[in-house]
């Protein structure tokens, strides 16, 4: 049977026409390695989720941002009528005039952040711009020679300022009440991603539709992957990827850096996390 969902996925290039597009009415706003990626294909579980292919950058790439809405719009999948349509771009949550800028489109519009470990995510970030460099036959430092400076741990390593999540969170917490900002935690989207897509459901107030069984453990991937309409299917190669050996020592310095701003981060959005 073709239901509406797979005429849509098929017609995801073809929002030629306005009038079959609509703006966002959730982002997915990060977190960068938080597992993005995994949540939104997640989502697209849903019959009543139109998810944009790409990474639109639309409110943080300034080059994009003065080609104005109608750009942005042209940017969404083809949707029905009763579809929500949603986009990621992990960078939004670590720039800080996006927040504004969201709020200007739309100020009900719902927000989806997928955090996890901090450390973690931090290693996953090393371990992205590690392969990038190694394609394009270029050089890459060692993660500790990035992780730490003359013994203490490196300020001004980038990756390690976008896993200070409260900084970030207070500039979208001037513009979005809580709630509408839902944290998805990646750490368990991993573990078990069911229980998590529920909490996702309810909070978009989807009829409740995602099922145990569109879930499948892989062991060769070593994650979980997606059964949809039978169809089997992981995340790409380049999810789930493993991360260098850190010596103890400097992972343990990592986690005493990271205790504060967690704290800090537990107390803004009510809620702990079990992040080291
Ligand atoms: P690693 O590759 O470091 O393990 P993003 O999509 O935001 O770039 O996040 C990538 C991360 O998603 C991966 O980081 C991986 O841990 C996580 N992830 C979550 N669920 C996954 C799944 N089912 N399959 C693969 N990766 C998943």
């Amino acid at each position: 049977m073709q239901t509406n969902k797979t005429v849509a996925k098929r017609a995801d290039l073809l929002c030629f026409s306005l009038s079959a597009c609509q703006l966002p009415k959730i982002i997915i706003i990060g977190v960068r390695k938080g597992g993005t990626r995994a949540l939104i294909e997640m989502l697209s579980l849903h019959s009543a989720v139109a998810a944009a292919e790409n990474e639109v950058h639309f409110f943080d790439w300034e080059s994009h941002f003065q080609k104005g809405l109608p750009w942005y719009l042209s940017q969404m999948p083809y949707a029905f009528p009763d579809q929500l349509t949603v986009e990621k771009t992990p960078a939004y949550f670590t720039s800080s005039k996006v927040p504004k800028r969201i709020h200007q489109m739309n100020p009900d519009i719902k927000l989806l952040l997928i955090l996890r470990d901090p450390t973690e995510r931090v290693l996953s970030d090393y371990t992205q711009v590690f392969y990038n460099r190694l394609q394009k036959h270029k050089r890459y430092q060692p993660i500790e020679s990035v992780l730490v400076k003359d013994g203490e741990i490196n300020l001004g390593y980038k990756a390690l300022n976008r896993s200070l999540y409260y900084m970030h969170m207070q500039n979208w917490l001037r513009y979005f009440p809580m709630e509408s900002i839902h944290v998805v935690d990646g750490d368990e989207l991993i573990r078990d991603p069911f229980p998590e897509m529920k909490k996702v459901e309810r909070f978009l107030q989807l009829e409740p539709q995602i099922k145990a069984s569109n879930f499948y453990f892989n062991k060769t991937k070593g994650f979980y992957c997606l059964r949809d309409h039978g169809r089997e299917r992981c995340l790409h190669d380049s999810k789930g990827r493993a991360h260098p050996h850190v010596a103890p020592a400097i992972l343990q310095k990592l986690y005493q850096f990271f205790h504060e701003p967690n704290k800090r981060f537990f107390e803004l959005v009510g809620r702990t996390f079990n992040w080291n």
